[in-house]
């Protein structure tokens, strides 16, 4: 069966085999390299993963990772695209964060590659790592701020630690990007003070401060009421426009995925299933897709479209 991933991946990319989906219909796929709403792009040889790619800003390839007997992925080819919003979906314990460790190298892979503007992670010694993760902000499921810490001293932390910028230019920085998530006044309150939703706003202040090019978010929704959840969606998106942050966002709530996501990648018994824009996905006709989708109560998610 042809690959579903349209984004640019050689013949060796993600297959939809007949093993790992079941009763997979017929598909009316794009060409591997290209999209039908993006009929400019083509640059799917392996050259091009050298250089900065003008669309794809991470990519992903041939990516198997086990752990002793466990095998948790398997030749994932994977583009993600600059300036918008990735979600990576799947069943719990599929891999999606081991997944995203390996874009910051916080894991490495049995074999595979992961390119970032032309440079393989797993080629960076200790130093490069160092200066290479400042591309990135992680917000992690539970905000993982420190307790004992305010929250301006949360978000200035990484200032503190990575810049060589003053008091005043740290306090600065802090108080705008709290002002930008609506957390205005908080800054001398700890996080146990917080709501769930605001310990996870702090979380994405801090890992703003740096000016990160690439957020990756792990279940940010998880725990949160339904309208705790929209508020955090709205925030993706204001942070993705707001400073043309590529986004990389794992999601269990596929309501908060149809919301957010300018595409989605699932992932299915260790392989990439599918990876395209919503609507790639949303007409794939892959019965598991479906039903993955569907059984988590989203029936809407097969007749609307994202609402901005
Ligand atoms: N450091 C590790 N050592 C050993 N096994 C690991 C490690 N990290 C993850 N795993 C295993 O890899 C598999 C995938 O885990 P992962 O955390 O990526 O799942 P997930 O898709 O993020 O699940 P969830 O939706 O529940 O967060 C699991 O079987 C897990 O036990
Ligand atoms: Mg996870």
């Amino acid at each position: 069966m042809s690959n579903l991933a349209d984004s640019g991946q050689s013949d060796r990319a993600t297959g939809v085999s007949a093993q790992s989906v079941e009763s997979p219909k017929p598909v009316d796929s794009p060409p591997a390299d290209r999209t039908p709403s993006d009929p400019g792009d083509t640059s799917s040889d392996e050259k091009s993963l050298t250089a900065r790619h003008p669309r794809w800003h991470i990519r992903v390839r041939g990516l198997t990772k086990s752990f002793g007997q466990n095998r948790v992925l398997t030749g994932i080819d994977l583009d993600i695209e600059r300036s918008k919003v990735n979600v990576v979906i799947g069943a719990s314990g599929v891999g999606k964060s081991v997944l995203v460790k390996h874009f910051i190298s916080l894991l490495r892979p049995d074999t595979g590659e992961v390119w970032v503007d032309g440079t393989n992670v797993f080629d960076l010694d200790t130093k490069e790592l160092s200066a290479f993760r400042r591309k990135f902000g992680m917000v992690f499921q539970f905000a993982a701020l420190f307790d004992s810490l305010t929250v301006e001293d949360n978000c200035a932390f990484p200032l503190r630690e990575h810049t060589k910028k003053n008091k005043a230019e740290i306090k600065e920085i802090v108080r705008d990007r709290l002002s930008a998530l609506g957390l205005d006044g908080t800054q001398d309150k700890y996080p146990g003070e917080l709501s769930g939703g605001m310990r996870k706003r702090v979380g994405l202040a801090r890992a703003l401060v740096l000016e990160p090019e690439i957020l990756i978010y792990d279940e940010p929704t998880t725990g949160l009421d339904p309208l705790a959840t929209k508020n955090v969606d709205d925030m993706i998106l204001s942070t993705s426009e707001r400073f043309h942050v590529t986004s990389v966002v794992i999601s269990h709530d596929m309501a908060s995925v149809f919301r957010i996501a300018d595409r989605i990648s699932m992932l299915h018994d260790t392989r990439l299933l599918i990876s395209g824009t919503v609507d790639m996905v949303r007409e794939s006709g892959i019965d598991y897709v479906h039903r993955f989708i569907t059984t988590s109560g989203v029936t809407g998610a097969f007749s609307q479209r994202k609402q901005t």
